[in-house]
């Protein structure tokens, strides 16, 4: 019996389980410490999506939005990273993982309370901080969309970021499926300790879940009919620091044809 019904759930599951999984902490070109040593683990690699009621039966309004599922459990028992602002970060996939699924990838970043990311839950307010989607001609083609086949994102952090405990989520939404209303939210969260000598007011700011919309385009993507001529990057525009005069977290990756849309929460 007990038999039987393990088969049976195994057969019912496996399908679910082919996100992607962030595990390794990159700092400036160079890995730093274990898998999952700076980056909080997911129970498996089931991550939320829009239309799989065995993995989350509404993945936009789940907190498993926020760092995957599970990723709160193990918070306490991964490490807080130490860096300083103008470093550059970035996350690796798990097991020689690649993007091998069309997609954008967004990183977003939210002040921990009380500067403490070990027991911080997301949610607070967060802020996207970097998005790529198409590199390059038009969407139809795989190898037009930045990261595919790679298997790392990254980003600078801004010099003007407030000093502070910060999750630091990256996520790339597979869109394989997004036409049939499956859009796929691999997500996975850091821990970093940032030091700054400058303090400027992130925006815009935003809740999650609450970031996405279900019938947003770049969420209902279809890869293989769309005609569409430019690809519309879900969620809010990134933070745009100011003062810093070498931000453009955005310009070396987001190329003309990326439609940047207003953010209207
Ligand atoms: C990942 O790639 C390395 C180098 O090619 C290899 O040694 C290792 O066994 C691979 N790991 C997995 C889990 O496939
Ligand atoms: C965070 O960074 C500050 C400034 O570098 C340091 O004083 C503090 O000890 C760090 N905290 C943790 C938990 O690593």
């Amino acid at each position: 019996m007990f038999v039987k019904y393990s088969l049976t759930a195994l057969l019912v599951a496996a399908p679910f389980i082919e996100g992607y999984l962030f595990s390794q902490l990159i700092v400036d070109d160079k890995d730093v410490g274990e898998p999952f040593e700076y980056m909080r683990p997911n129970d498996d690699i089931a991550n939320p999506t829009l239309a799989r009621p065995l993995v989350a039966p509404d993945a936009l309004s789940s907190t498993d939005l926020r760092c995957g599922k599970g990723g709160d459990k193990a918070a306490p028992d991964s490490k807080v990273f130490s860096v300083g602002a103008t470093h550059r970060i970035g996350a690796r996939l798990h097991d020689n993982q690649t993007f091998s699924n069309i997609g954008p990838v967004l990183i977003y970043m939210s002040r921990a309370p009380n500067d403490d990311v070990r027991s911080y839950d997301g949610s607070g307010d967060w802020f996207k901080i970097w998005h790529q989607g198409i590199c390059i001609g038009g969407p139809r083609i795989n190898e037009n969309w930045c990261n595919f086949n790679l298997d790392t994102a990254d980003f600078r952090i801004p010099e003007t970021i407030p000093a502070g405990q910060y999750l630091v989520r990256f996520e790339q939404i597979a869109l394989q499926n997004a036409n049939k209303g499956n859009a796929e939210f691999n997500v996975a969260c850091m821990q970093l300790n940032i030091s700054s000598l400058n303090e400027e007011q992130p925006t815009p700011l935003a809740k999650i879940p609450g970031i996405y919309k279900a019938d947003e385009a770049g969420l209902n993507y279809d890869a293989l009919s769309s005609l569409l001529a430019q690809y519309d990057l879900p969620g809010p525009p990134s933070w745009e620091p100011q003062q810093d005069k070498n931000a453009a977290p955005d310009a070396p990756s987001v190329p003309w044809n990326n439609k940047i849309k207003r953010w209207t929460a």
